[in-house]
């Protein structure tokens, strides 16, 4: 199976112009490369450029978050259909930086149905915020994931794509990325409880790994923790070291 690697832009950067000159740099390498699928999530507004610059399917894009409705009156939100219509592929949700601003369970678990009837692939994020030592933060991401994908039938599955995202190792403030034992410790305990929820056909599902990812530790995490890919926040956004993890994940044997 290719291996995923999605780049979150987050709020960055500033200009379309250095948009642009970073999709570019980034496509050039991730066109080449057959055995990685590269998808970089820029803010909404930059979609529709970027999107002119796409040339086949090896770098294409998604989106950070999204509205539960197509269309109506929600002021300052994106629905999946206008995403879909710029020819958006993917779609981040659940990321802990939403959920910090409120997004429940619940809703998440709307939006994936959104995601899903759009015709878009949904990256669900969960994790926990700290760790504690009787495994009360497995059970955590159990939960998320169980709620997150209430409405989501087995057939939907091929549009699901889970992220594993533990809070305390993410972005700059972060306590310490997390070690390849960590993230494979949670990848077997998400598969389980995938398992749990739809029988074999959960293993169709690809797990990413996230969280203070960059040229030196993508490798470790992919063949240590076993995950099907990464999601790059902070490093997606240095075209040489966010190509530098492409080139070593796509040398993989
Ligand atoms: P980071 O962010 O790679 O900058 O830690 C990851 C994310 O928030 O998805």
């Amino acid at each position: 199976m290719k291996k995923l690697i999605i780049g979150n832009w987050k709020m960055y950067p500033a200009s379309i112009k250095d948009a642009k000159a970073k999709f570019s740099g980034i496509k050039k390498v991730a066109s080449g490369l057959r055995n990685v699928q590269t998808v970089i999530c820029p803010p909404s507004v930059y979609v529709g450029d970027l999107k002119k610059i796409i040339s086949g399917h090896r770098c294409v894009l998604g989106a950070q978050n999204i509205w539960i409705e197509n269309e109506g009156a929600y002021t300052g939100e994106v629905s999946p259909a206008m995403l879909s219509s710029l020819g958006v592929h993917y779609v981040i949700v659940g990321h802990s930086e939403r959920r910090a601003m409120g997004e429940t369970d619940e809703l998440i678990s709307k939006k994936v149905v959104a995601g899903i009837k759009a015709g878009l692939t949904v990256v669900l994020c969960v994790g926990e915020k700290e760790r504690d030592l009787d495994g009360e933060y497995l059970k955590l991401i159990a939960e998320q994931l169980t709620i997150a994908l209430r409405g989501v039938s087995k057939k939907d599955l091929k549009q699901i794509v889970v992220a594993y995202e533990p809070v305390w190792a993410i972005g700059k403030y972060a306590l310490r990325a997390a070690t390849a034992e960590d993230a494979l410790e949670a990848s077997i305990s998400i598969k389980k409880t995938l398992a749990g929820l739809y029988a074999t056909a959960a293993t169709e599902v690809p797990i990413l790994y996230g969280g203070s990812v960059d040229a030196k530790n993508a490798e470790e995490f992919v063949t240590k923790s076993r995950v099907d890919g990464l999601l790059v926040g902070r490093t997606s956004l240095d075209v040489v070291a966010f190509t530098e993890i492409l080139k070593k994940i796509g040398n993989l044997k």
